[in-house]
């Protein structure tokens, strides 16, 4: 082993021996001979925080990443302190602090070693800037992968790979280019069949090394704060994303029109263009809930203001587009145009909320309006002012969403593309420097601009999108991943992308489909179209200085093909939504890669391509041109292919036919899929009867559909409708049950039931133990039967009759 004294070179400092120790409730603090203090906190079993202070003094606690709503508590605790050891000990794992070196190994109850400092804690003193850089030293686990890290357009293991959080405007950025728009520093690890998850809160520029530079070592630092990192235990993959998120939060369910198809450019305008755009949707029968006005609705690019030789009345536009079921999203910027005549500008001057400059002046940057003004987010009372900004347009003009963009800041001209390092920030009341309030500037302004929206939009639900986020700002917007650009190799970027996001407690995310720059072939759009429709945010936005990006601007048979996927993710929209709900409830990711589906099989450790969307969709983008197909990576299990309902058996890879109008989905088995009629946009349609599509097993397994008014808050109230189906099939037969909760009423009264797969002939059907005439159901067609929405079991038998017996079990049990 190295001892610390060994390491003392190149000005890293060390910890020594602990000659202090003292438990405060759920914390422990450990103070080493040479003033070092571990803080550890237990904030749930699985939860660990671990803090630490040089020079016996830590600074005030505070982050925005943390939510101040999460679930804290643990079931047990207990310490133990041995002769070399402190070994703090929860109903999950166990935490062991080295007396000598302060060093740290976390275990499984069964001794299994899940995470072990190598060099553990250590800095430098920095004498340019005062403070300290702040480093952590891991083990690298044998056969040891790494995932997450946000927006990082890089391959999903990110073994072997470093990669740095400074959140950047990189126009058109390439694979393999970091930094981007997103600070996230949360990564999982997986070894030995088990994972964890570790989130540096720390928003100064922050770097982490996967095996890069040492094959066997793995470590993260800070140019300054804190060492300040949160462990999450799995074992599952899923467990560790929900933990983090449970730590920074998620989001309220968005309205459901957010979750329809959106169409956007830079910039559709004047109205007479948006009309027509929205239009052209309902002519080509293309469904479609919303429009986007990117800045040129604005008058000189100044926020909160309309150019009114484009867009004279823009609260007859407004009610005009949302009568033919548009919602209208406009964007604003964080940059305040510096004119005397422009009253946010007054009001910010006037109240003093523009960042300064260390010595005084304020920060001054180029965005669109020209020369700006910065107002400084992350002071409270200017978020309270920018809140108040949006009134006119929520209330008064009836604006529906706003989307935030450049607010890493973005500044033109200048190498660093941002503000300069010495302005000066609030920081929630910890003055600070850029370098510390960088990685959370924009993820500040989306806060207030989503208080704001949420206040206005009020009894509705808001819906918001930001470009920059640091850790937590799920909890108020969805996302974007910038300035993609029209190329086979971004369509792989983004489908990398989405996942990786989703596995960072970010699910509510999307891509600029077709690509932000470049003209896409119609054959790379509507392969795009085909996987956007399986990402939560599903949007195209396109620069607008090429050719058009409209579903339609690439010919009839393109158009078709975009037509068929945006109505498949019209009727899967229920599907989508319960998916939403329960990333909401429970932090779980919307989109999982394959290796959080099946984090045991090792074939799945390397994969990028194939994902789950939700928990029972797999799906796997055609990422070249002139494909007829693709090999793919089914992953365990038996999986109905979407297309013809063939049904597979995983855990190899193997050739799926796809020709341009067709991507790889595959369902699995014993899954039952929700589906709403197509419809032209949320609410268009009265839902007479719900769709089940059931796909046949010899086995168990769950289901939910979560429904409620899809806007508002009804639901809080216990105004939503929950269903879970407990599926169980024989070889002779198939039970459904069905388990209720909720007090919404949903418009429709009956299931329309499709049994696919199912390998005998139906000789009897039974609803709630009694008998349906075997009339009513539909054979020829597709095996379908029309029932009462209230029944509790559905049993259908073959010819040979079984002996009855009760059905219970599952698959897919949460056990918390
Ligand atoms: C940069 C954004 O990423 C892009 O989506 C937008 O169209 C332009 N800014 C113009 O506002």
């Amino acid at each position: 082993m190295i001892t610390n004294t060994d390491l003392e070179y190149k000005g890293n400092l060390y910890p020594n021996h602990i000659v202090k120790y003292i438990r405060d409730k759920d914390k422990f603090y450990f103070t080493t001979e040479n003033g070092v203090i571990l803080e550890v906190t237990v904030v749930q079993d699985r939860t660990i925080r671990f803090r630490y202070a040089t020079e016996h003094t830590f600074p005030p606690d505070f982050s925005y990443a943390v939510d101040p709503n999460a679930r804290r508590g643990y079931n047990r605790l207990e310490v133990l302190e041995t002769k070399t050891e402190y070994i703090i000990e929860t109903s999950k794992i166990q935490v062991l602090v080295d007396k000598k070196s302060l060093r740290t190994q976390i275990s499984d109850l069964e001794g299994n070693i899940i995470n072990e400092d190598e060099l553990g804690f250590h800095w430098e003193e920095n004498y340019e800037h005062g403070g300290n850089t702040v480093k952590m030293g891991k083990i690298t686990q044998h056969s040891e992968s790494y995932y997450g890290m946000g927006d990082k357009a890089t391959h999903s293991n990110l073994k072997g790979k470093r990669v740095s959080n400074w959140v950047t405007d990189q126009y058109a950025y390439g694979k393999d280019q970091d930094p981007l728009y997103k600070a996230i520093p949360f990564y999982l690890g997986l070894h030995g069949g088990k994972s964890y998850g570790i989130f540096f809160d720390n928003s100064f520029k922050t770097h982490f090394d996967f095996a890069h530079e040492r094959r066997n070592t793995t470590s993260f630092w800070a140019e300054g704060g804190e060492m300040n990192y949160y462990f999450f235990y799995g074992p599952e993959m899923y467990k560790a994303v929900r933990a983090y998120t449970n730590l920074t939060g998620a989001p309220e369910l968005p309205p459901l029109w957010a979750l329809g198809f959106h169409q956007s450019k830079w910039s559709y305008f004047p109205e007479s263009q948006v009309k027509d755009i929205a239009q052209k949707f309902r002519d080509e029968k293309i469904p479609c809930d919303a429009i986007y006005l990117d800045i040129d609705y604005m008058d000189g690019f100044r926020c909160f203001t309309w150019d009114k030789t484009k867009f004279p009345e823009p609260k007859r536009m407004i009610a005009e587009l949302e009568k033919d079921g548009f919602k209208t999203v406009v964007m604003i910027d964080p940059g305040i145009k510096i004119d005397r005549d422009y009253w946010v500008y007054r009001e910010a001057l006037e109240n003093d909320y523009f960042c300064k400059r260390a010595d005084g002046p304020y920060m001054k940057g180029k965005v669109w309006p020209g020369e700006c003004n910065f107002p400084d987010f992350t002071n409270p009372e200017v978020r309270e002012w920018w809140a108040g900004l949006y009134k006119e347009f929520m209330v008064e003009l009836g604006v529906h969403a706003v989307w935030n963009d450049m607010n890493e800041p973005a500044v033109m001209e200048v190498p660093t593309k941002t503000a300069p390092l010495d302005t000066r920030h609030n920081y929630d009341g910890h003055p600070c420097s850029h370098r510390k309030a960088h990685n959370v500037y924009g993820m500040q302004m989306v806060r207030a601009t989503y208080e704001g929206v949420k206040k206005y939009v009020y009894p509705k639900r808001p819906m918001v999108i930001t470009r920059a986020a640091y850790s937590g700002t799920q909890r108020f917007s969805s996302t974007w991943t910038g300035d993609n650009v029209a190329t086979w190799e971004h369509l792989w970027i983004s489908n990398v992308q989405m996942q990786r996001m989703s596995m960072s407690g970010y699910s509510f995310v999307g891509c600029d489909i077709g690509g932000f720059a470049e003209q896409p072939s119609g054959e790379l759009f509507a392969r795009w179209i085909q996987l956007g429709a399986f990402h939560p945010f599903f949007r195209v936005h396109s620069s607008g200085d090429h050719g058009d990006q409209e579903p339609w601007s690439f010919g009839k048979e393109i158009t078709d093909i975009v037509r068929k996927f945006i109505e498949l993710r019209y009727q899967l929209l229920p599907y989508l939504y319960t998916m939403f709900w329960r990333y909401t409830r429970e932090g779980k990711p919307m989109l999982q890669p394959i290796v959080c589906y099946d984090q045991e099989d090792t074939q799945t450790h390397f994969r990028t391509d194939e994902f789950i969307f939700g928990e029972q969709i797999l799906v796997c983008p055609v990422q070249e041109p002139n494909a007829k197909g693709r090999r793919m990576y089914i992953p365990r299990g038996d999986w109905y292919n979407y297309w013809n309902n063939d049904m597979m058996e995983g855990g190899k890879e193997t050739w799926i036919e796809a020709d341009i109008d067709s991507i790889p989905v595959f369902i699995k088995a014993g899954a039952i899929i929700p589906k709403y009629p197509v419809q032209q946009y949320v609410g268009e349609k009265e839902i007479e009867e719900l769709v089940l599509e059931v796909y046949y097993t010899e086995g168990a397994e769950n289901s939910t559909v979560y429904e409620d008014a899809n806007d508002g808050y009804s639901y809080e109230n216990g105004k939503y409708s929950l269903r879970n189906f407990k599926f169980s099939g024989k070889k002779n037969e198939l039970t459904i049950q069905q388990f209720k909760d909720g007090s919404f009423i949903t418009s429709y009264d009956t299931f329309n039931i499709r049994l696919l797969g199912l390998p005998f002939e139906i000789s009897k059907v039974t609803v709630d133990n009694e008998e349906v005439e075997l009339e009513e159901v539909n054979f020829d067609q597709d095996n379908s039967i029309i029932i009462s929405k209230d029944f509790t079991q559905l049993r259908i038998r073959g010819k040979k009759e079984l002996p009855e017996e009760d059905e219970t079990g599952s698959t897919n049990n949460e056990d918390e």
